[in-house]
């Protein structure tokens, strides 16, 4: 009997398969926990989403390549991959149906950084962001300015929706989520929730979306799957951090940001600091999840001077869940619609991938990508069990569960 969302959250099971991207399941390292050692050096430590592209980027690194050049490689792998809704090419629009996409990079050797967002018609975000960081005498550039600057340092200007993308968006667009307002965070959520809960029936929206769906020419396998991404918006994001055999260090993370969200709109993964931090005296790390919470918590630093001062990666990281639940008073009512997750790489090899939830869906686990020598996928250790959900609810998400 398949398992209900309701059951995964109450902790009943854990699935063995994980979700690397494009919606795949693909196998995960079946070790009860995480072997947070590197077996050697060079090692490379990714969201699940980098999997496929470890290989190219050890090799180089491997062969003396510098450290974001091939944390650059794997993010660049995802975004290139039009498959890949949560990045680049096919990243998932915002409520106008245009896609913006943000990033950031620190180079560990030479203790630089660069970053920028809302960027629109520039695929490669990953590289945008070290061209910030090495020919702008600037950290961080955003919108039309670092458009321009894109195009003016040779990157090329395109259409990065893909038809697939626009059709979700257009789903989203004509079913129209009113979720402008508060989030989760405001004192009168409950009363927020409550009032949404009221407001519409369940089984008749998901029955709207579906016709909808029909309307749209959404090819039937995929209709499933758009309809989720209408009742759940994703925020899809790739990180990647580096070591290598020397000792030298970087970190990448690109996003899409939020489906549907707001122009405009920034979360975590353009702030140095926040999506991504490296020090290469102490390592490296980043973040996928909900921007704003980690964002608060300033995850990637936090996480490094908790190494700094002593943690183990798995407690550094586990220390910033822990501060993510401090913010909603440990409620877990509320937290279940907050969801983050950090991979982080301490200087010695040692590597950690943690999470506040267990996954998104039942039986996809969240997981962290690592290759030294050795590509696999790891389930991250999470802080509670059970899967998050999004934010705002909707009675049709418990149909779609
Ligand atoms: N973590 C991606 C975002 O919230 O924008």
């Amino acid at each position: 009997m398949p398992l209900s969302r309701r059951d995964f959250v109450s902790g009943l099971a854990l699935g063995a398969l994980g979700s690397a991207g494009a919606g795949e399941a693909r196998a995960v390292e079946p070790l009860p926990k995480q072997r947070m050692q590197a077996a050697s050096r060079p090692i490379i430590v990714a969201a699940g989403n980098g999997y496929e592209f470890l290989e190219g980027a050890y090799q180089y690194l491997k062969g003396g390549g510098d450290t974001l050049e091939a944390a650059i490689r794997v993010v660049a792998g995802a975004e290139d991959d039009p498959e890949d809704d949560s990045v680049g090419l096919g990243g998932l629009p915002n409520e106008e149906g245009v896609v913006e996409l943000d990033a950031s990079c620190m180079h560990g050797p030479s203790r630089r950084a660069g970053a920028a967002g809302g960027v629109r018609n520039i695929r490669s975000m990953a590289r945008l962001a070290r061209e910030v960081m090495l020919h702008s005498g600037h950290v961080m550039m955003v919108g039309e300015g670092a458009e321009r600057f894109a195009v003016a340092r040779g990157f090329k200007r395109e259409d990065l929706l893909t038809e697939a993308s626009r059709k979700v968006w257009l789903l989203w667009k004509e079913a129209h989520s009113d979720w402008w307002g508060s989030g989760v965070a405001d004192p009168r959520w409950r009363e927020r929730l409550q009032e949404r809960l009221r407001s519409d029936d369940g089984a008749a929206y998901y029955e709207r979306l579906q016709r909808l769906a029909e309307d749209l020419a959404i090819d039937p396998a995929a209709r499933t799957a758009a309809i989720h991404k209408v009742l759940f918006p994703p925020t899809g994001t790739i990180h990647c951090s580096t070591l290598a055999a020397n000792g030298d260090m970087s970190g990448c993370t690109s996003t899409s940001g939020l489906a549907w969200k707001i122009p405009g709109r920034l979360g975590d993964s353009p702030v140095i600091g926040a999506g991504c931090y490296t020090d290469q005296d102490v390592g490296s790390v980043g973040a996928t999840g909900s921007g704003e919470e980690n964002l608060r918590v300033l995850g990637a630093h936090t996480i490094v001077e908790n190494m700094r001062h002593g943690m183990t990666p798995f407690e550094a990281g586990m220390d910033a869940l822990h501060r993510i639940a401090r913010n909603f008073n440990n409620e877990k009512e509320r937290l279940l619609y907050v969801d983050m997750k950090y991979y982080v790489l301490r200087k010695d090899g040692a590597y950690a991938g943690v999470s506040l939830w267990t996954g998104y869906e039942p039986g996809q686990p969240h997981t962290i990508a690592v290759h030294d020598g050795t590509p696999r996928l790891e389930k991250t250790v999470s802080l509670f069990e059970g899967a998050s959900q999004r934010w705002p609810p909707t009675p049709a998400q418990k149909v779609a569960s």
